[in-house]
């Protein structure tokens, strides 16, 4: 009895270990998982570093623009100083989902994408600061809605639909204060994976190189969009060495970095256009991306 208490004790013990040198970052608490579920965690983890690719975007674009901009600098850019408050509190909740995010990748044995470089290019402009804001997070919504159908994992859907919402609710609060619809249309519109990158990719200068490593994705800097809303970018992908959940991550093998192009859908709900565009037009031209190319963040 007490023997086969330790002899399972020692092989969770091993496969702990056996886990944590394939995922060097890994926490000690990853359980050891069979062929079978770690075949059904594959498509979950790579949705999982998905959405933290995404939400080390926006926790970065908030904590830097909040080192940036004083109460003062809010104040002069005709806003109240509650709003400063107010996206302290968005900051928060996209530093939380990260920590979250990592942590269940961790728990799943598998290696957690970093937080890249960026440039969000709103230069010391409140108000653009706001339009790029409410551009990323209405991506984030459209990213978490179309990312839905790739989780197998009841329970991570629950979750996901959790975070999704509070995306929502920072994205309409940031609308009105740009002067957009809060609640632009009665269902939102889902982006694939690949047209999330494209949006996104313009303001990743760079990533650390686990990124590419992780049964994840890594974007660069390439995105360019032209006027009638065709981006490309490139994606890195792990092509070699997978190895379970993960790529191999003690393989200094290349991974794979194809140039993609994706149509991004335009902005073509009714109601705001002008303001709408106006805003893509100043952000798509302080980022050098067409304005109507920029207008596909504003979906
Ligand atoms: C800040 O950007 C907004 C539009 O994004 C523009 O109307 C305004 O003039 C800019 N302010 C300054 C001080 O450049
Ligand atoms: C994403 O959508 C675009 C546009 O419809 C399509 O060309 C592309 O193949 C899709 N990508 C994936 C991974 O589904
Ligand atoms: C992982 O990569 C290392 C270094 O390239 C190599 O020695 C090892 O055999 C690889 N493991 C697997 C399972 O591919
Ligand atoms: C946007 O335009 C496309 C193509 O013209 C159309 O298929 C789609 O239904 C429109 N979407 C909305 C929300 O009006």
């Amino acid at each position: 009895m007490y023997k086969s208490i330790f002899l399972v004790a020692f092989i969770a013990m091993l496969a702990t270990a056996i886990c944590q040198s394939m995922a060097p970052t890994n926490t000690p608490t990853c359980a050891p998982k069979t062929t079978a579920e770690q075949e059904n965690l594959k498509p979950n983890l790579q949705v999982l570093n998905y959405a933290l690719t995404l939400e080390h975007l926006e926790a970065a674009f908030y904590r830097e623009g909040l080192k940036q901009f004083t109460e003062q600098d809010v104040v002069n850019a005709g806003y109240s100083a509650q709003v400063r408050e107010y996206i302290n509190t968005i900051a928060q909740h996209e530093a939380v989902h990260v920590s979250t995010l990592t942590t269940v990748i961790q728990g799943l044995c598998g290696v957690p994408v970093q937080e890249c470089k960026y440039d969000f290019g709103y230069g010391n402009n409140f108000t653009t600061f706001l339009q790029v804001a409410s551009a990323l997070e209405n991506t984030g919504v459209s990213a978490y809605d179309g990312a839905a159908q790739m989780i197998t994992i009841k329970s991570y859907l629950t979750a996901a639909a959790t975070i999704a919402t509070v995306e929502g609710r920072h994205a309409a609060y940031l609308n009105f204060l740009v002067g957009m619809m809060p609640y632009p249309q009665a269902f939102d519109t889902p982006l694939n994976m690949t047209q999330v990158l494209a949006i996104a990719s313009p303001f990743i200068v760079s990533c650390p190189a686990v990124n590419n490593q992780c049964n994840g994705v890594a974007a660069t800097n390439s995105g360019v969009c032209s006027g009638n809303g065709v981006c490309s970018f490139t994606v890195c992908t792990c092509n070699t060495g997978f190895q379970g959940l993960d790529c191999n991550s003690t393989s200094s093998a290349v991974p794979s970095c194809p140039s993609q192009s994706t149509t991004v859908p335009p902005n073509n709900e009714s109601g705001d256009d002008n303001s709408r565009s106006g805003a893509a037009q100043v952000v798509g031209s302080l980022l050098g991306v067409g304005a109507a190319a920029f207008a596909a963040l504003f979906v």
